[in-house]
């Protein structure tokens, strides 16, 4: 784990809202692995706000790449940074997701802005032999726009709730008809999405690995401020240092967010 002032190589609007950023630093490039994320801290002049947490959505030799939605007040400030411009970074932070060797077919599943730290999945999975199959849903196709760019022997299929694009429906509709084919599932997206699934196809998923990638609030990043705590069935875990990635079929979902 590095704490750091990186410099800012871009940081580009690819779709209203939807921002990508490249910042330099080949330490945390080299350590980094996918599922992890980094906490930068989001200044605002005379009024510092805590650090954010920002999934990492690759690497390469130099440095990580971001793809972040332009939410809250950290991530707006973060959106408005140039290139050129310093962010003090954290991380790599937390534990991500885990292939099995004997996994042979992994099936991605990311929900909105969810797709970021499953792309970087995706790609190093493909690298290593693994055959991925990506479902990606969105509200629109405007929030698809990193698909098209994805390494060719990652398939994908996608959703749109609005049914500009693919399946019209919530991504998690399609999970009966390729989960039979998979080795382990993979999901990433936000909390309602994770929920439904764990709720709704636990019985289906039940001989399944499931890995979740869960978005919580995060204060340290650190595990000091219990911020981010879950019940899982091991007890109480820091999603900040514990996380952010678990079995599914740890969390305890109907008692989610409650200390
Ligand atoms: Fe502080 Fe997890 S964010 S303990």
């Amino acid at each position: 784990m590095h704490q750091i002032i990186a410099p800012i190589i871009t940081n580009n609007e690819v779709r209203p809202g939807i921002y990508h950023m490249r910042i330099e630093s080949a330490g945390m490039a080299a350590s980094a692995r996918p599922g992890q994320y980094v906490m930068i801290t989001c200044d605002r002049g005379l009024e510092r706000l805590l650090r954010r947490p920002i999934s990492i959505h690759r690497t390469w030799e130099g440095g990580l790449e971001f793809l972040y939605a332009a939410v809250g007040n950290g991530t707006q400030w973060l959106s408005q940074r140039k290139a050129g411009e310093n962010l003090d970074v954290l991380g790599p932070l937390g534990k991500g997701f885990v292939i099995n060797s004997s996994s042979k077919n992994l099936l991605l599943v990311a929900g909105g802005i969810g797709i970021a730290p499953l792309v970087y999945l995706a790609e190093k999975a493909v690298e290593s032999g693994k055959n991925v199959t990506l479902l990606a849903g969105a509200r629109t196709t405007n929030q698809l726009c990193i698909l098209p760019m994805l390494p060719e022997r990652i398939k994908y299929k996608a959703a749109t709730e609005d049914g500009s694009t693919g399946y019209k429906g919530m991504v998690t509709a399609l999970l009966p008809e390729f989960k039979d084919l998979a080795d382990q599932i993979f999901i990433c997206g936000p909390l309602p999405m994770l929920k439904a699934v764990a709720l709704n196809y636990a019985e289906q998923l039940r001989d399944k690995s499931v890995q979740v990638s869960l978005e919580v609030r995060m204060g340290c990043g650190l595990g000091f401020c219990y911020a981010c705590t879950i019940k899982t069935r091991q007890g109480l875990k820091q999603v900040c240092k514990d996380g952010p990635v678990f079995e599914m079929s740890d969390v305890s979902w109907s008692d989610f967010g409650m200390k």
